[in-house]
């Protein structure tokens, strides 16, 4: 009796301060706190997966409905050599003949897609699976159009607000500002809104599938506002 008792009083002595704090949380319903901490951490680790920032290590977690190349539409590298060695471009065309809104809008909008069949009702392989689907959409192939629900890449938390119209305004009419090497090896005072984007959304033109390049949280945007003298009120950017 006398050794079991020394027992418990030398085990008391070496168990862990974290573990007698845990110990009482265990035995009082534990199961439902577990299940509250098991929670939080699902949740912070959805958080950081949902809003993925290669720069972290982390890749997409998903598709978007068609897979949509930005090389060969607004690239203008070499996509493939055909088999009677034609060689085949990307498009090159300007940001702004989809994302139409950029420059008068908060949103920069995406294209619909009775746009995107204007081109494709003729262009492209018939044997390609994403432009299958688009056709579909279109009401080419299917019954009827639809449209496409293209995932969201970049989005702000619900309390910010952010415009395009504004920071396109003042990039392209400011491009020494922005340390934009497309820009200064132009050497002009002002330059066209595609050259702009890459400042917040990296070399778009080269991108496969888009992905998020920068942080953009919000030191990101305190500081350039800071160092371009634009605003800095908590409620310039919080709703
Ligand atoms: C032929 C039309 C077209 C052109 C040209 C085009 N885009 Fe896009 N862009 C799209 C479509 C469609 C999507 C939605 C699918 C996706 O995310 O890949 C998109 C998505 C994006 C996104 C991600 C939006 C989000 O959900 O966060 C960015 C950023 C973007 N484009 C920037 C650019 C830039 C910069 C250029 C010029 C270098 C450009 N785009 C040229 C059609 C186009
Ligand atoms: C100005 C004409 C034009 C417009 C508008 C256009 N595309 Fe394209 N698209 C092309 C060309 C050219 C190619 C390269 C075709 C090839 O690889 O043979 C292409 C390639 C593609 C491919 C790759 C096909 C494959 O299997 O390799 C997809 C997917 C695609 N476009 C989707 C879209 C979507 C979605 C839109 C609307 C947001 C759109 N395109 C708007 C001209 C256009
Ligand atoms: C100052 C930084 C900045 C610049 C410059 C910028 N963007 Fe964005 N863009 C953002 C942010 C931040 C979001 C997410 C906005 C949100 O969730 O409310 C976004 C979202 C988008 C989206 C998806 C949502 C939408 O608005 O339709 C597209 C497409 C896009 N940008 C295209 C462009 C293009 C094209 C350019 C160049 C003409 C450009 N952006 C320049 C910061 C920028
Ligand atoms: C590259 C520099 C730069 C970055 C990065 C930047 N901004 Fe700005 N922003 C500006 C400048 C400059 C203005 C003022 C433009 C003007 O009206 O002259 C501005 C204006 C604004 C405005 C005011 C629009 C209005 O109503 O007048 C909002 C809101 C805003 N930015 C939000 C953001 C948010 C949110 C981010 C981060 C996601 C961000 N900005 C990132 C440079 C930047
Ligand atoms: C130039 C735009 C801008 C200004 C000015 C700004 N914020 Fe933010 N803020 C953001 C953006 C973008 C986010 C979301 C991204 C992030 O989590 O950093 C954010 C997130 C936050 C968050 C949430 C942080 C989190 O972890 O979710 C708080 C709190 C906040 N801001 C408070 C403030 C206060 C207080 C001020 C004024 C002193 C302020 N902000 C001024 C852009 C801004």
């Amino acid at each position: 009796m006398a050794s079991l008792i020394s027992f418990i009083k030398e085990r008391n002595k070496t168990t862990p301060t974290w573990l007698k704090v845990m110990i009482p949380v265990l035995g009082l319903g534990g199961i439902g706190v577990v299940a509250v901490l098991a929670a939080i951490v699902a949740f912070v680790v959805y958080g950081w997966l949902g809003q993925p920032v290669p720069v972290l290590g982390f890749e997409q977690t998903f598709v978007q409905p068609i897979d949509f190349p930005h090389t060969s539409h607004a690239g203008t590298d070499l996509l493939r050599v055909s088999a009677d060695n034609e060689q085949l471009m990307g498009l090159g065309l300007d940001c702004t003949f989809c994302h139409r809104t950029v420059t008068t809008q908060a949103n920069a909008g995406v294209p619909a897609v009775a746009q995107c069949a204007f081109c494709h009702q003729a262009i492209g392989p018939e044997t390609s699976a994403p432009l299958a689907i688009l056709r579909d959409n279109a009401g080419i192939t299917g019954d009827s159009p639809s449209p496409i629900n293209w995932k969201r890449v970049h989005r702000m938390p619900d309390h910010v607000r952010f415009v395009h119209e504004p920071h396109i305004r003042f990039l392209t009419a400011n491009p020494g500002s922005i340390g934009n090497p497309a820009a200064e090896v132009a050497g002009q005072t002002s330059v066209k809104p595609a050259l702009v984007c890459s400042t917040c959304h990296g070399d778009v033109a080269s991108m496969q599938q888009v992905e998020q390049v920068e942080p953009l949280k919000m030191g990101q945007c305190v500081n350039c506002h800071r160092d371009n003298n634009a605003p800095t009120d908590c409620a310039v950017c919080h709703h």
